[in-house]
């Protein structure tokens, strides 16, 4: 593990030269991206990961960038020897740590990454600014560890579908993975927000991945009664408090409306106690 922008590219060359060395021809690296108290989601990523290239890095960063100033940035969990071994027992070595202050050496960045229109919706809305320090980071990071694969979790939906927006629009050489959610056994999406739920808030919680789970039993009546669906079990538990519940399409991000079929992003959020949770599930409207 290392903390050093220099250090992390000199062991990412060395990796790269080893790989070769082992007959690998032009040898992959595989970026990870993470905020660390990794949990099974995270390492299905690691392993995915794998799967995909030779060289597999995987960054911890908890990055302010994204935080607004009324959200969890102090009380993130933060169990950076608990990820390194984990990550070690999975034979990933190549882990980037660094401190605000290597990645922000003057306290804040002078440039960022506008996510623009599409940034300002859903958590966009609720969080304005996150995903322009989200963009932000996830750019220094393609240009530090210069991967040619990056892999992220399909939970942050928008998250994705920004930063495959972000390469696309700034021809950055990366190719980006989405990999599925995984869920608890209950359903419930894994996050490293659950930590913060109590065993009550928990069941409570459990209404999102419920009525994700009601709009999939209904696509085959179309959008317009998958929601409802959706909603309906939404309504019947009082200890959430409903952020948004909406159907995109998953090229634009934008609404789709009561005809429109193919494939369908059903996004929930919704703060359970004083923990804010996402979830989406992909559905086929024909
Ligand atoms: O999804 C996350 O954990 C973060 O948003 C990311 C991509 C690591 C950027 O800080």
């Amino acid at each position: 593990m290392t903390d050093s922008i220099t250090t992390i590219r000199a062991r990412i060359q060395d990796a790269r030269r080893e790989a070769e060395a082992r007959g690998i021809s032009s040898p992959k690296v595989v970026l990870v991206p993470t905020m660390g108290a990794l949990h099974d989601g995270h390492l299905t990523l690691v392993d995915h990961a794998r799967t995909l290239g030779d060289v597999v890095v995987v960054s911890i960063f908890v990055n302010p960038l994204q935080f607004g100033p009324n959200e969890d940035l102090s009380t993130y969990p933060r169990t950076l020897d608990v990820d390194v071994a984990k990550l070690a027992e999975r034979d990933v070595h190549l882990v980037f740590a660094p401190t605000a202050a290597e990645m922000y050496p003057d306290g804040n960045v002078g440039t960022r990454v506008v996510a623009g229109e599409a940034g300002t919706t859903f958590e966009g809305r609720t969080r304005p600014g996150h995903f322009d320090g989200m963009l932000t980071v996830v750019s220094k990071l393609f240009h530090i560890v210069s991967p040619d694969i990056a892999v992220f979790g399909e939970k942050d939906r928008q998250q994705l579908f920004l930063v495959k927006r972000m390469v696309r629009d700034l021809n950055i050489p990366v190719e980006v993975h989405g990999v599925p959610i995984v869920r608890a056994e209950d359903g419930l999406a894994l996050s490293s927000r659950n930590a913060f739920l109590s065993d009550e808030e928990r069941q409570s919680a459990l209404t999102l991945s419920r009525a994700l789970e009601a709009a999939v039993a209904a696509e085959a009546r179309g959008i317009d009664a998958a929601v409802a669906a959706a909603q309906s079990v939404l309504d019947g538990e009082s200890a959430i408090e409903l952020d948004y519940l909406a159907a995109v399409n998953p090229d634009t991000f934008g609404p789709v409306d009561s005809g429109y079929t193919g494939a369908v992003v059903v996004l929930v959020a919704a703060k359970v106690g004083s923990t804010r949770l996402i979830d989406n599930r992909t559905l086929a409207v024909s």
